[in-house]
């Protein structure tokens, strides 16, 4: 292990990401500078300004030894790249420097993530040990503490997992520190853990907030717990989740806990589960605070299950749109950002237009865009859009009114590999109208149904020049279409 290590992906990354195309990038959306990039973590406020640091391996396109990486924007949609804020140096993090979280702290901006090892154990084999850590910084370098590891998995309830125990998710009530850890019951099944400290170097457990009971998939990941509209939210990203009709899929999944917390207990008295996205490409979500009150979450925008990238690019991954939340109707809704709405540029209108055959709308098309289509009327039973299309690929958004579903298709995108390309999601049944929102930028599709009900998240591989965009129904709907590009930010 080289306490150098820092220093040299931050050297790594000065001398190699001014060689990357532009072109490659998308243009409003976050991406990994070089390397690869996996969950955001300490997304936060610190100095009025957006902090974004992210799991990072600079040195290749897929995961290695996870240092962190950093960004900071003051709107969410203008990026700009700061010096690798943390890499896997210590005795206790040499395996790895896992997410976590951040929280501004008498002027310091306290990094709390999860420091992981490897020992050998009796039989020989070898198991890695999570524990979690905390670095002190002022923005840009930071120092870890003397007395890391600040938590250690023998703290947790008796036959918690030694091996499952990371991603702590800090904030401050009063005048006392909490972090929910994602950890592993008895049972093999999620739970969260909570931990309390007065100083930051001190922790002890307090309760599990939450546990599945092998009802929501094995470990908890990247948890985050928050305020929204007077309800608690506890956010988890669960791995091997076990596909529940079109709300969850096999695999890794996202789900929204919503619940009162009971503040004696410390625990979270669940009242309804939700997945926070039904695209195939959205995993480890996180939320912040902003100064005007808004809750913003941001997610990594892939799947670890099918990791597929262009393979010329020296670079791996993006975010989502940070998008906001709110508590409405008994469910969380999510939307962009409102500061996106600061790049839009050439806004194309078209109002009450039939729509049947396979047809483009003038001017409607594009790769960095903001398209939303309503739907008003109309006798059809399927509506679909064709976006990213050019004679040769199409990926495809098809609303079924009987059936009250969205299908994402990418099928036909350009990708070379069998893997999972469409995925369906219910939408809420209103006679025939729907409101579609697509956030188009180069590689990946943000579909956001009715005003945030619904959100959806994919990626596509289809050549840039793809631009065109066709409508078509099996009978007649009438729709209104507003379109706006986006302007550059890179
Ligand atoms: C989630 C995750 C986290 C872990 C990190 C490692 O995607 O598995 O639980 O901290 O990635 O890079």
């Amino acid at each position: 292990m080289s306490d150098k290590r820092l220093e040299k992906a931050r050297k790594y990354e000065l001398e190699n990401t001014q060689d990357i195309p532009k072109e490659q990038r998308p243009v409003f959306h976050m991406s990994v500078p070089i390397g690869w990039m996996n969950d955001p973590n300490g997304f936060s406020l610190y100095k009025g300004e957006k902090h974004l640091f992210y799991q990072y391996y600079p040195y290749d396109t897929c995961w290695g030894p996870m240092h962190w990486g950093h960004a900071k924007t003051k709107d969410f949609i203008k990026w700009e790249y700061l010096p690798a804020a943390l890499a896997p140096d210590k005795e206790y993090d040499e395996f790895g420097v896992f997410s976590g979280s951040a929280i501004e702290e008498r002027g310091k901006q306290i990094l709390m993530y999860t420091g992981v090892k490897e020992i050998k154990c009796t039989d020989g084999k070898t198991e890695v040990r999570q524990t979690q850590c905390i670095a002190v910084g002022d923005g840009v370098n930071y120092d870890k503490l003397e007395e890391n590891p600040v938590i250690t998995a023998d703290m947790l309830p008796e036959g918690s997992s030694l091996v499952d125990f990371r991603d702590p998710k800090i904030w401050k009530e009063a005048d006392v520190f909490y972090a929910a850890v994602g950890s592993r019951n008895e049972d093999g099944s999620g739970q969260i853990a909570l931990f309390s400290s007065v100083d930051l170097k001190k922790w002890e457990f307090c309760s599990i907030l939450d546990k599945c009971n092998n009802r929501y998939g094995k470990m908890w990941e990247c948890p985050d717990f928050f305020n929204l509209g007077g309800k608690h939210i506890l956010m988890v990203s669960p791995q091997d989740m076990t596909a529940e009709g079109l709300e969850f899929h096999n695999g890794n999944g996202v789900m929204f806990a919503c619940g009162d917390y009971d503040l004696e207990e410390k625990t979270l008295k669940r009242e309804m589960v939700q997945s926070v996205d039904y695209g195939l490409d959205f995993y480890a979500p996180q939320t912040m605070l902003t100064e005007d009150g808004r809750r913003i979450m941001i997610a990594w925008m892939k799947s670890w299950e099918t990791s597929l990238w262009p393979e010329e690019f020296r670079w791996n991954s993006m975010m989502t749109i940070p998008r906001e939340l709110q508590y409405k109707n008994g469910r969380v809704i999510q939307n962009p950002v409102r500061e996106l709405e600061s790049y839009y540029e050439n806004k194309i209108e078209y109002s009450l237009v039939n729509c049947r055959e396979r047809a483009k709308l003038a001017k409607v098309e594009g790769r960095n865009i903001d398209l939303t289509v309503d739907i008003a009327s109309g006798d059809y039973e399927k509506f679909q859009i064709d976006f990213a299309c050019n004679e040769r690929y199409h990926t495809s958004l098809i609303y079924n009114k009987k059936d009250n579903t969205i299908t994402f298709d990418r099928q036909y995108a350009g990708c070379a590999k069998d893997i999972v390309h469409s995925r369906s999601m219910y939408v809420k049944e209103n006679d025939g109208k729907i409101k579609i929102r697509l956030l188009l930028d180069k590689y990946s599709a943000e579909i956001f149904v009715n005003d945030g009900e619904q959100a959806m998240t994919s990626l596509l591989y289809t050549e840039p020049g793809a631009k065109e965009i066709y409508f078509q129904a099996d009978k007649t709907a009438c729709i209104s279409v507003t379109k706006y590009d986006i302007k550059k930010t890179v």
